[in-house]
């Protein structure tokens, strides 16, 4: 694969990018080659972008364990004590109370919101106060299931007040799903809304509560944010309605002071094996990590509109909706809807609407949008638009160029972000003004990032080469552990490659050191930008009392990135059928939720085992991408006939 550098800048984006720029080619060598030979001083130094009620006299105390498998144990300016909150909002107060800090758009064109810096103070106050009224103090956890609405910042930045532990878990997730995640972490709070709304359609939230209650008990309280007004059964004594429980209290709390390397919050994500694990991550250096990519990375100025489309229910809400902008004083906006309701001009609109100047989508709305034309992006102005930002998966060069010439105007550069739920903010980016951009390439490090590239035996590959990406050096927006299970953070990310962070993506660097990110090299997944592990796929699968065997791999698919392939064997008498299909369709949305809705079922006598029982994966993605020309070795099959079978039957006949 030839790729041609595309697009240098700051050449052929307009003059004021690179005066305006925060850095330029040669500033950003410098500061990545401070941050890597002194990352000591380059973070003692950058520390104090945020504020601390006692200053840390160092910044960095971490180790990966080293070649031998000694302790991993990450701190950063671990003697420094500081609050979320406080840099989020207080911090601003004298400043830009005034200044609008989250625009929300609803789901409905017709609704919108504007708080600002001094009114978000008032609503995160009152709403800690709530939490604390019913037992939430430094160390709890609280689980937030809810809907894109301002409530949703208010109640992570209400935990973060308090030094509780919020773990926010996507709306889009079962009851079942939100049952286990309860249960892990230990909730005896949860926060939630009477119904979502999205796309004109309700999302069902609370009765989703209850049921997952129904199944984990320990939750004392559950507070109802009210925003479709539908009805819902509340149960007397553990629910409230958060505005009957809000005319209570005053709108004055103090931010609790908590230290750097306390836990700010729990996100549960998938891994190649086991149930999803609860990524954790701490205080002052997330939050440093966080606020300085956004304003790196997105070069963000004051006065700029800047709008992030994730969902608070994912890493990306978190870092680069609420976090990165607030602890920055920016205006961020918040969109409750979707990218084609009511029609796919939607994003093009509220960018008009809202004047936003830096937008960050994924991917897999690039290329659904993409797919409905160029006229409904050509009818709307775009006109405040500087920055494209990408994030969640590989860009393909197609959508880039339709992402850069339509949707930008050949105007706006594009940040294509490589990260992960566990590295807390952005690992691998360009930086407008000072990064020549290539298509599909998450081009260079930021800061004090060091990628390395290994082979299979962990050997360190040198110049232009293919292999695992692996982080050498800790970063501070890292993730410490996995919640209440230290091991499985060791194992999971310190064993392959020992005293390094394997990030469980290959990727290939070119000549000019620019890293091309291939995807998950483990039993991951990546659907529409969101994770998921196979193996929890094939566990909701064989919990239907008709299925005795499961194998779930991804195959390409043209808007989703991966779509999920599932070869099901069922039950001695079982037959396949058309409604069987859907049945086992509709289990695994009940079991997990819709994300994991698999694209593909293919009913299978047999899969391809070794003769020790391992099924052989590389098999079945083969045939599920349909390339079973190229199916290599079959010959330490215990049945290699299964294989004839299984490709007759294939489901993705491309
Ligand atoms: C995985 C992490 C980080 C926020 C959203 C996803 C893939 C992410 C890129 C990108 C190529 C990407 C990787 C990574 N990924 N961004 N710009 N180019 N791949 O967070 O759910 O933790 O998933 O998403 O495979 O490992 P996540």
């Amino acid at each position: 694969m030839e790729h041609v550098v595309h697009h240098p800048l700051p050449h052929d984006v307009p003059a004021e990018w690179a005066a305006r720029a925060y850095v330029n080619e040669a500033k950003y060598l410098e500061m990545y080659e401070r941050s890597i030979r002194d990352p000591e001083g380059f973070w003692y130094e950058h520390g104090s972008r945020i504020d601390w009620f006692t200053t840390y006299t160092r910044a960095k105390n971490a180790s990966f364990g080293g070649p031998d498998g000694g302790e991993v144990s990450i701190r950063w300016f671990e003697d420094g004590v500081t609050n979320v909150a406080y840099n989020c909002i207080d911090r601003h107060l004298d400043t830009r109370g005034d200044q609008v800090a989250i625009i929300w758009e609803g789901d409905d064109p017709s609704e919108s919101k504007h708080i600002t810096y001094r009114q978000l103070h008032a609503e995160v106050c009152r709403f800690a106060n709530v939490l604390r009224n019913r037992g939430v103090e430094k160390g709890s956890t609280v689980t937030i299931y809810m809907p894109m609405i301002p409530e949703a910042a208010y109640a992570m930045l209400a935990c973060a007040r308090l030094g509780a532990i919020h773990s926010v878990v996507f709306g889009g997730f079962s009851p079942d799903s939100l049952a286990d995640r309860i249960r892990d972490c230990g909730s005896k709070m949860v926060i939630t809304a009477d119904e979502g709304l999205r796309g004109g359609r309700k999302v069902p939230l609370k009765a989703n509560v209850d049921a997952a209650i129904a199944k984990v008990g320990g939750v004392d309280h559950v507070v109802v944010v009210r925003r479709t007004g539908g009805s819902v059964d509340m149960e007397a004594g553990r629910d409230v309605y958060y505005h009957e429980a809000a005319e209570q209290v005053t709108d004055e709390c103090p931010a609790e002071h908590v230290d750097a390397e306390d836990p700010l919050f729990i996100l549960y994500t998938s891994g190649s094996t086991g149930k999803p694990k609860g990524v954790l991550h701490t205080t002052g250096g997330y939050l440093v990590f966080a606020s300085m990519t956004h304003q790196y990375v997105f070069d963000y100025h004051d006065g700029d509109i800047y709008w992030c489309t994730a969902d608070v229910g994912w890493v990306t809400g978190h870092s680069y909706i609420v976090y990165g902008p607030l602890a920055n004083g920016a205006t961020t906006l918040m969109f409750e809807g979707v990218p084609n309701y009511p029609t796919v001009s939607r994003f093009w609109e509220v960018i008009d609407k809202h004047k936003v100047n830096i937008f960050y989508t994924a991917p897999t709305a690039i290329r659904s949008l993409m797919g409905a034309g160029d006229a409904p992006v050509k009818k709307t102005s775009r006109a405040s638009l500087r920055l494209l930002g990408s994030v969640g998966e590989p860009i393909n060069p197609e959508a880039w160029e339709w992402y850069y010439e339509v949707v930008g105007e050949k105007r706006c550069p594009i940040v294509d972000t490589w990260w992960q739920t566990e590295t807390g903010g952005i690992m691998i980016t360009p930086l407008p003004g000072a990064t020549r951009l290539k298509p599909g390439s998450a081009t260079r490090p930021f800061f004090g990032v060091v990628p390395q590239v290994v082979d299979a035996e962990g050997k360190v590959l040198e110049g232009a080469c293919e292999g695992n990406l692996v982080i050498a050096e800790s970063w501070p927006g890292q993730m410490r552990t996995v919640f209440g299970d230290h091991q499985r953070f060791v194992d999971t990310y310190f064993s392959a490659y020992k005293g390094k962070y394997f990030t469980g993506d290959g990727c290939r660097r070119d000549a000019d050191g620019y890293y091309w990110i291939t995807g998950r090299v483990d039993d991951v997944i990546n659907v529409s930008g969101h994770r998921m592990g196979t193996a929890e796929v094939e566990s909701a699968l064989v919990s239907h009392p008709k299925v005795s065997e499961a194998a779930v791999v991804g195959y390409p698919h043209d808007i989703k990135g991966q779509g999920i392939y599932a070869y099901v064997t069922l039950m001695q008498g079982e037959e396949p059928s058309e409604s069987l299909r859907k049945e086992l369709v509709a289990h695994v949305r009940k079991e997990i939720g819709p994300i994991a809705t698999p694209d593909l079922i293919q009913f299978a006598p047999g899969l391809p085992k070794t003769r020790s029982g391992k099924i052989m994966r590389r098999i079945l993605r083969k045939i599920a991408e349909d390339e079973f020309s190229a199916l290599g070795d079959t010959s330490t099959l215990a049945d290699p006939a299964v294989v004839d079978d299984l490709i007759e039957n294939r489901q993705n006949r491309a």
